[in-house]
């Protein structure tokens, strides 16, 4: 991938950007086997999944820098100066093209942008979304509600020169911190959520829900554990991290093509985030799951709760035949790995943005046997990845 931004060295994001991709793709791959060494080696390594090495990420989160009137969408240089990457080609073309008229908006909206340096102004980022539909979901993240009048005032002109925002929320944000959203958001569409349609799975994405990255190889990942999971065919299924439900919504349905031993499964999704929790919940009322249930909780104290029937969560549910994990970077930690150590639990798939606390992770979980494993290329011209593996309990 070419990029105008990196030869002029004013974004080095894109750390392997001077690599060719299948040599990158094969550097990721080599990186995990290495880290999971011998004592990890999985029985079947899969072919890595990669996707477009460009335009692939759903996702753009630009600093606003600059003046009302010359507003610059990207990031901040090393004096706190805006850096204009409206055009980085990672990004969604639909991202591409909206990122020039939500920069107009914000001088329409005369939405002072924030000098990080002296700590003045309104508007600190701009976050857009945007769905395989086309549709975008984008959220404005300010400082204090005191432009927030302009903003509304102006909406009509957002939406009427940019038709396909579904969804555009406030996120206030009034710490000087290095943290790229606040916890208050008010959303100022009827539509509160941006419908995200993978392999025949459609889940509700709120403002405040994580969501992986590049839908593509998203898609591939929940197909992929979907498969795994059908071939062992549990009857009960705990999606642990699960944000907006991808791996528990992809997993209820028993066998799909092939023969369930189970006229259901029964799935409970685990996560902190309320807002994602809801929007999972939305996702299976509206895709008729009866059988899967979310609840916000720490994952650790849920499972923990179960495993004694008097645990913090209350929950008195006994373990089930096989758990899904999809933790960030830190790993799931040692005292929830201990506790699948100790558990009854058969088989894990365990879903990784960090090969590192993958292998830490597994290292506490000695009677586990890596059946499969996988990477996933989510993150094309960066060292980051996504590795999968099948475990099963010797
Ligand atoms: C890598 S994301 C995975 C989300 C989801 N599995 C998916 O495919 O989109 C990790 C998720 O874990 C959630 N999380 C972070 N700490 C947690 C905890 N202690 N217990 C439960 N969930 C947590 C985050 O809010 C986030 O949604």
């Amino acid at each position: 991938m070419q990029c105008d931004y990196f030869d002029a060295g004013l974004c080095r994001s894109c750390t392997l950007l001077d690599r060719p991709y299948p040599v990158q793709v094969a550097e990721k791959e080599a990186r995990v086997r290495d880290l999971l060494g011998e004592r990890h080696a999985p029985s079947a390594w899969l072919p890595t999944l990669t996707g477009p090495e460009s335009g692939f990420r759903n996702k753009a989160k630009m600093v606003v820098g600059g003046t009302i009137d010359e507003p610059t969408l990207g990031i901040l240089d090393g004096r706190g100066q805006g850096v204009d990457l409206r055009g980085c080609g990672l990004h969604t073309s639909g991202i591409q093209e909206a990122l020039p008229t939500l920069a107009a908006f914000v001088t329409r909206a005369r939405l002072l942008p924030y000098d990080v340096p002296r700590r003045r102004g309104e508007a600190k980022y701009v976050h857009v979304t945007e769905s395989p539909s086309g549709e975008l979901m984008v959220r404005f993240v300010l400082r204090s509600e005191q432009a927030l009048p302009r903003l509304r005032s102006e909406l009509p002109w957002l939406l009427e020169a940019l038709p396909r925002v579904a969804v555009v929320s406030v996120n206030l944000l009034p710490e000087h911190k290095a943290v790229l959203e606040g916890t208050d958001e008010i959303v100022l569409t009827d539509r509160e959520t941006l419908t995200m349609q993978l392999g025949g799975v459609d889940l509700e994405l709120r403002p405040q829900s994580f969501f992986q990255t590049n839908t593509a190889i998203a898609a591939g990942l929940y197909a992929q554990a979907a498969e795994w999971v059908d071939a062992i065919d549990p009857a009960t299924v705990w999606d642990l991290y699960c944000g907006v439900g991808g791996f528990a919504l992809h997993v209820a349905r028993p066998g799909a093509g092939r023969t369930s031993r189970h006229a259901h499964r029964e799935v409970v999704g685990i996560e902190t985030s309320e807002e994602a929790v809801a929007s999972a919940r939305g996702s299976a009322r509206r895709a008729g799951l009866e059988h899967v249930r979310f609840a916000a909780d720490d994952a650790t104290r849920f499972a923990t709760g179960a495993s004694t029937g008097a645990g913090p969560s209350g929950t008195g549910t006994a373990p089930p035949e096989l758990v899904i994990v999809n933790p960030p970077r830190r790993g799931i930690g040692a005292t929830l790995a201990g506790w699948l150590e100790g558990s009854g639990v058969e088989h894990v798939v365990y879903s990784s943005c960090n090969p590192v606390t993958l292998a830490s992770d597994l290292d506490a979980m000695p009677s586990f046997d890596v059946v499969a494993a996988r990477v996933f290329d989510m993150f094309p011209q960066t060292p980051h990845l996504e590795a999968m593996a099948l475990l099963r309990r010797r």
